[in-house]
């Protein structure tokens, strides 16, 4: 996939570019199949919310599972980063947020550049997030909140909260995110599942907690051209992975096509 120069100008201005309804139902019926049997594992990839059972964050669920694999590979999900650095790139972390019904917690104002360049040394905010929306996103069950060009702010400081959620998270203050949005509002993108939304890893985001009877499941590919890979090892490898490998994209159709196989799926259980 390739995006016009309307939309990149798009980008460069508010930071993210939105596709409601890119993947169609039987795509995502393909990927939320795979759902259960993930939610099912307990493993140090996946992260439950604080005090429940209910996952937060499923981590490599592209090395565990073949739809997750090969939506690692999709040519809608890598074709828009690829064009944007113009050069290759890898997966820097891949991951499916549960945000559950009722159990999903919040995720406060960040930048996910901050935690990549404060904990994994990543040289520049070269890399970025394609993620997609595995059921339909609403205003009651937690959808992500952007602040519309606050990318431009570059690397904001962050402090490193350990305490809030279940998950460490580098933090942006209430000040700064205060003047943030008198400048840019804040937007909330909402559609059915399928949609496809971008945005840049220096894009002030976060989202609130889950309070309807609504799963709010998105994935995650957080993408990086290859001449940025990471310097510091400090963090998991199944958090911030050390493969470099130029992703090739397969097929547009190869989520539904059963003849694309993926050979290697190093993290998969055992059957
Ligand atoms: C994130 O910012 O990494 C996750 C936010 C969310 O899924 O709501
Ligand atoms: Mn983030």
């Amino acid at each position: 996939m390739k995006l016009t120069q309307e939309q990149i100008e798009r980008f460069e201005r508010d930071g993210y570019l939105f596709f409601p309804g890119l993947f169609s139902p039987e795509e995502m019926a393909v990927l939320k199949a795979q759902v259960p049997s993930l939610y099912a594992q307990h493993r140090p990839e996946i992260i439950r919310e604080k005090g429940s059972d209910a996952v937060r964050t499923v981590f490599a669920a592209h090395l565990m599972n073949e739809g997750f694999a090969k939506l690692g590979r999709h040519p809608r999900m890598i074709g828009p980063a690829e064009q944007l650095f113009g050069e290759p790139v890898y997966m820097h972390q891949f991951k499916v947020n549960g945000k559950q019904a009722f159990d999903g917690d919040v995720w406060q104002w960040h930048q996910d550049y901050g935690t990549w360049q404060a904990d994994d040394d990543m040289p520049d905010a070269r890399a970025m997030n394609v993620s997609v929306f595995l059921d339909e996103v609403n205003e009651f069950n937690g959808p992500l909140l952007f602040i519309p060009g606050s990318h431009k702010a570059g690397a904001l400081a962050a402090s490193h909260d350990l305490s809030t959620t279940s998950y460490p998270l580098w933090t942006i203050d209430e000040r700064t995110i205060t003047d943030l949005v008198d400048r840019g509002g804040i937007v909330a993108p909402k559609g059915p599942a399928g949609s496809m939304l971008l945005f840049h890893s220096c894009l002030v985001h976060g989202s609130p907690s889950n309070m309807s009877p609504w799963n709010r499941t998105i994935v995650y590919l957080s993408l990086c051209a290859v001449s940025n890979h990471i310097r510091r090892f400090k963090r998991p490898d199944y958090i911030a992975h050390r493969d470099f490998t130029p992703i090739t994209a397969l097929a547009d159709d190869c989520l539904t096509d059963r003849s694309v196989r993926i050979a290697e799926l190093p993290l998969a259980q055992p059957a």
